[in-house]
């Protein structure tokens, strides 16, 4: 009997599937499974043949001589440190994200802020014609830079090419568009993408070249098909942004030579992205007056303090179970949050809509932010601003105690540095353990750093703080 002569693969994890269906077993997506053809697992893997010729693999210790990798630094600091110091040699990084965010943009400025730098360059674009490339560099005033740009989508003339030219730094803006002859399926199907992409990984794991891959991310917010593709990468970085907003962060989600919880701040403007080195500025942008829910909550994005804006509505529900709708914050946190004010502090968030909103788009992950959040509801409940210049952190914990925070010092200093003089905070963030912070937190309650501190021991307390009563009565 004749084989098949087709696959059905899902698009979104990679599943293979004997027949069409609607639904992907694997991954629960819908309607995402096309028809392949069946490819012969040689056309995959020309070394297959090599293998069984002798032992070829030599064991190493594990305390060997390998030294830290070098790093390629693009100029731009944001993107290097997001990077971990720096682009790796010989690795390979996927950058995602929605269309029209600005990858191109960020990584045309970064390729010419290496290509400057004397780092060997090169810019493969599959999506754009070379005209357009240089008009936009002459947009941003990048001409000059001595970047090589070339318009291809061929995976087998890529690779010709760039083993010609061997650039230490190469981008491929981007994986879907690039194909490879030894697949009949069409570009942009999860089979090309992961062949295309191990194939330029492999190139680059050889020949020392660092790779960047450019991936565009579906409307789900997935990295369409390179699901498959973000295994083979060494590092993974999201590039994200709201619509009407000008600002896009950079946001590290997998990294094998740096941090994941690093962000880079950016604004894009006339003349390509700006890169914002106080991201705390831009957060609290437009804040004005303390309003009733509104609370500046001081948070660490990966290594930096970010002074962010959180606010709070507590609407009488109309019909109906109540709403909880969260922006930039967990839902669960939420639910948890406002179980412990309603169990703890007697508050009824039972009749009220919550909504809770991260100003200015950022995605806030730290517990830290529970005292902040709670601050922003109770708020809003009894309509009480909290103080203008007040920050809060702090995390809380199902009792109703609030629990100190690590790195109090760097949120404060950076409070201070943006003209804060108050800070809601736990205990023991004015005792830290270790000696320098203690030092440094002793020097702070001395009143050095001009933030005069607001001890909230327990949920109830900070109820008590904002509203100024002991029991209050749920409005
Ligand atoms: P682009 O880098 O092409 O996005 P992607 O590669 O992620 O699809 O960014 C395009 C958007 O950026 C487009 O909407 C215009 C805007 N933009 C500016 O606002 N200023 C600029 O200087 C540039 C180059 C782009
Ligand atoms: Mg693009």
């Amino acid at each position: 009997m004749a084989k098949a002569q087709s696959v059905f693969v899902c698009q979104s994890c990679g599943a293979v599937h004997a027949r069409w269906q609607g639904r992907c077993e694997a991954c629960g997506a819908w309607n995402t499974i096309v028809e392949e053809a069946r490819e012969s697992p040689q056309a995959l893997s020309p070394s297959a043949r090599a293998r069984g010729k002798g032992p070829g693999l030599a064991f190493q210790a594990l305390d060997g001589v390998a030294q830290a990798p070098p790093r390629l630094a693009t100029g731009i600091d944001e993107f290097d440190r997001v990077c971990g110091g720096g682009l790796v040699e010989a690795s390979a990084i996927l950058v995602g994200g929605d269309p029209g965010i600005g990858k191109s943009t960020l990584l045309l400025q970064a390729v010419a802020g290496a290509a400057t730098r004397g780092i060997k360059s090169v810019y493969v674009s599959g999506e754009e014609a070379i005209a357009q490339i240089q008009d936009r560099a002459r947009r941003m005033g990048i001409e000059k830079a001595p970047v090589q740009l070339a318009a291809e989508t061929r995976l087998e003339t890529i690779l010709e090419a760039l083993k010609h030219e061997k650039p230490q730094l190469a981008i491929i803006d981007s994986i879907q568009t690039v194909w490879t002859e030894t697949l009949t399926a069409a570009p942009g199907t999860v089979a090309q993408v992961r062949a295309c992409a191990h194939e330029l990984v492999r190139y680059a794991k050889k020949a020392g070249t660092a790779i960047i891959l450019v991936g565009h991310v579906t409307k789900d917010g997935q990295i369409a098909g390179p699901r498959v593709v973000e295994h083979l990468v060494d590092a993974v970085l999201q590039f994200e942004g709201e619509r009407g907003h000008h600002f896009r962060i950079l946001r590290g989600l997998k990294n094998r030579f740096g941090p994941t919880d690093e962000i880079g701040v950016f604004e894009m403007g006339d003349a390509g992205l700006r890169e914002v080195t106080n991201p705390s500025q831009l957060f609290l942008d437009n804040r004005g007056h303390a309003r009733p829910g509104s609370v500046v909550f001081a948070g660490i994005e990966g290594t930096r303090p970010v002074l962010v804006e959180i606010q709070a509505l507590a609407s009488p529900t109309a019909f109906g179970a109540p709403r909880r709708a969260v922006v930039g914050w967990d839902t669960t946190r939420l639910a948890m949050i406002l179980a412990v004010l309603e169990t703890r502090c007697g508050l009824a968030f039972g009749g009220r809509d919550v909504y809770l909103n991260v100003a200015g788009g950022l995605k806030i992950s730290e517990p830290a932010a529970d005292l902040a959040v709670a601050a922003a509801l109770v708020s809003a409940l009894f309509d009480q601003a909290l103080p203008e210049d007040c920050v809060v952190f702090g995390e809380i914990a199902l009792s109703g105690d609030v629990r100190p925070v690590s790195r109090a010092d760097a949120r404060l200093k950076e409070a201070e540095k943006l003209g804060f003089t108050q800070a809601f905070l736990p205990r023991a963030a004015s005792s830290n353990t270790t000696a320098s912070t203690a030092s440094q937190a002793r020097r702070l309650v001395a009143g050095q750093s001009g933030v005069k501190h607001r001890v909230i021991a327990t949920a109830a307390d900070l109820v008590a703080t904002i509203t100024g009563q002991e029991y209050p009565e749920t409005p």
